[in-house]
């Protein structure tokens, strides 16, 4: 790569201020024991999850109005500040309207534009990298939120699934800054007949005028997965796209100061940081009290670190993930 292709890629973002907000219910893993037939053994030992938080059949979007609203007190903003709120989530409250929309009004952000994306667990980092575009496609502040209430999509008689899942939200606010950033977004998208992860849109088909030979197959209506598919296709996954968002970024494996990998399961955490070679020391996880919360891990994370005094200018910070779709991708960031 040429140094004017380093130099595009360089346009980066300054995190003005982090929330976040965990359902006060924790569930441990011996709490799951009361109705499923699993063990603290089993499930800590194949993923490291201890207990997960459940927002007890809340609407998602409580979650994301509390990290926004978190957010802004700490980047000491007020919401009419903020022109673009961009929501990962791939268990919205509703079809439509967007839980941006429903935000922005939770927290009078009026000259805010909405839009909600989703790509599964890798949101958030697909949201960074249209966030940094937005902001110089000419917006000022964009807030960035994932919020994911799994909860409201799992099958709870599913132990290989259920187990692994948890609820909350994150959310950053960025502007621009003359810092490096650079972005390796990728899919291997699947198609109908063998979808590895997925929860099917829950609808029932009334209207008098069905195809019935092209309607989709019945897949049931919650979270189901292949864990040893998706196993497989992660740990080859991450190492690739932060090997790439790296070499993007014109650093070395060996300069970035901090990890932050979507928190599925510890395994996968530990293989794909063996592969990259990075030091185990410089790997953020919560996954041990927080489970798999889909693309609110990492600004959970990012929210945990910035309230310790963690996150220090000039910082060199290495976010990747993976999900359904499937999708994967890994961000760069100078901070
Ligand atoms: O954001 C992405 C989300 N998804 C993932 O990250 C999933 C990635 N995959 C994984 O993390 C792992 O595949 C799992 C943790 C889901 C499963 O671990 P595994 O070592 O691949 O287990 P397995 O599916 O091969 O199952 C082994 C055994 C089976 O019993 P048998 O057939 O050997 O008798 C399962 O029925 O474990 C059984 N099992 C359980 N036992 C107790 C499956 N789930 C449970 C459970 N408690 N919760």
């Amino acid at each position: 790569m040429n140094s004017e292709n380093i130099l595009e890629n360089n346009r980066g973002v300054k995190i003005l201020g982090t929330g976040s907000y965990s359902p006060p219910l924790k569930i441990t893993n011996d709490d799951l024991t009361k109705f499923l037939d699993t063990s603290d053994e089993w499930i800590y030992t194949r993923t490291g999850i201890k207990s997960r938080h459940y927002n007890e059949g809340r609407p998602n979007h409580i979650m994301a109005v509390e990290a926004a609203k978190r957010a802004l007190e700490n980047a000491k903003l007020c919401a009419a500040e903020i022109d673009y709120i961009l929501v990962s989530t791939c268990t919205p409250d509703f079809f439509f309207p967007t839980t941006a929309c429903i935000v922005q009004h939770e927290i009078g952000a009026v000259n805010a534009a909405c839009l909600d994306i989703n790509a599964a667990c890798t949101g958030f980092v697909m949201g960074l990298d249209l966030a940094r575009n937005l902001l110089y496609g000419g917006y000022d502040r964009v807030m960035l939120i994932a919020s994911e209430c799994l909860t409201n999509q799992l099958d709870f008689e599913d132990r290989t699934s259920c187990v692994l899942f948890g609820d909350e939200a994150g959310a950053v606010i960025l502007e621009r800054a003359d810092k490096t950033f650079a972005a390796c977004m990728k899919a291997k998208g699947v198609g109908v007949e063998n979808p590895v992860l997925y929860s099917k849109t829950e609808y029932d088909l009334n209207s008098p005028f069905i195809d019935s030979e092209h309607t989709l197959p019945d897949y049931g209506k919650r979270v189901q997965m292949s864990g040893t598919d998706v196993y497989k296709f992660a740990v080859d996954a991450m190492p690739e796209a932060a090997k790439a968002a790296c070499e993007k970024s014109g650093f070395s494996l060996d300069e970035i100061d901090l990890l932050i990998p979507h928190q599925a399961n510890v395994r996968i955490i530990q293989t794909a940081v063996k592969t990259l070679g990075i030091s185990s020391e410089k790997v953020h996880t919560n996954i041990e009290t927080h489970g798999n919360t889909s693309s609110a891990c990492m600004p959970v994370c990012l929210d945990d670190l910035n309230r310790s005094g963690k996150l220090k200018a000039g910082m060199k910070l290495c976010l990747v993930g993976f999900g359904a779709g499937l999708t994967y991708g890994s961000v760069v960031m100078e901070l």
